[in-house]
């Protein structure tokens, strides 16, 4: 995270605070770049880091801020988020490996998933350029 914050690239983040507790989970947006012949580029953010606090975890911290990041990232025009995890989890906010087939990418495979947010980020095809830092977390 260091590395994407240095780089100024962490995007729109959230944290989740709790008056007596503090610190217990955030989320951030970087923005990716999406290159094709296919005309403009639909705006595009990945979903990583996301983060909570071991103690604070199944308390829907997780969730409330993948679905207010979410909503943000809508209302600020992005149109397609990616994220690289679990199905298991990310399925539940609307991610599909199924909208991801038509995206090359290094991260390519079955945690490679795809939401669109708005109409412009659905079934292009496109190379998404990850900000440099995600190669660190390799
Ligand atoms: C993943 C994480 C952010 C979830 O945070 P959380 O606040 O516990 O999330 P929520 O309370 O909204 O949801 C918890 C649910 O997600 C499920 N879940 C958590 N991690 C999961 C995973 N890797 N695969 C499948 N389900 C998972 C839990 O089993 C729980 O299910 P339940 O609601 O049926 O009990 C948290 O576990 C975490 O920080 N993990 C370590 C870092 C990490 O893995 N980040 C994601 C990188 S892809």
């Amino acid at each position: 995270m260091e590395g994407l914050r240095a780089e100024g690239s962490l995007g729109l983040s959230l944290v989740a605070e709790h008056p007596a507790e503090g610190l217990l989970g955030m989320v951030a947006f970087p923005p990716l770049v999406l290159e094709g012949e296919a005309g403009v580029a639909p705006k595009a953010v990945a979903l990583a880091p996301l983060a909570v606090r071991p103690e604070a975890r199944r308390r829907g911290l997780g969730s409330r801020l993948v679905r207010e990041g979410l909503a943000a990232c809508r209302a600020d025009g992005v149109a397609l988020a990616i994220v690289l995890g679990e199905p298991a989890y990310y399925e539940r906010f609307g991610f599909s490996l199924a909208a991801a087939r038509f995206l090359a990418s290094p991260y390519a495979g079955p945690y490679f998933m795809a939401l669109a947010l708005r109409s412009e980020g659905e079934g292009g095809s496109w190379r998404v350029i990850h900000p440099a830092p995600f190669a660190a977390l390799d």
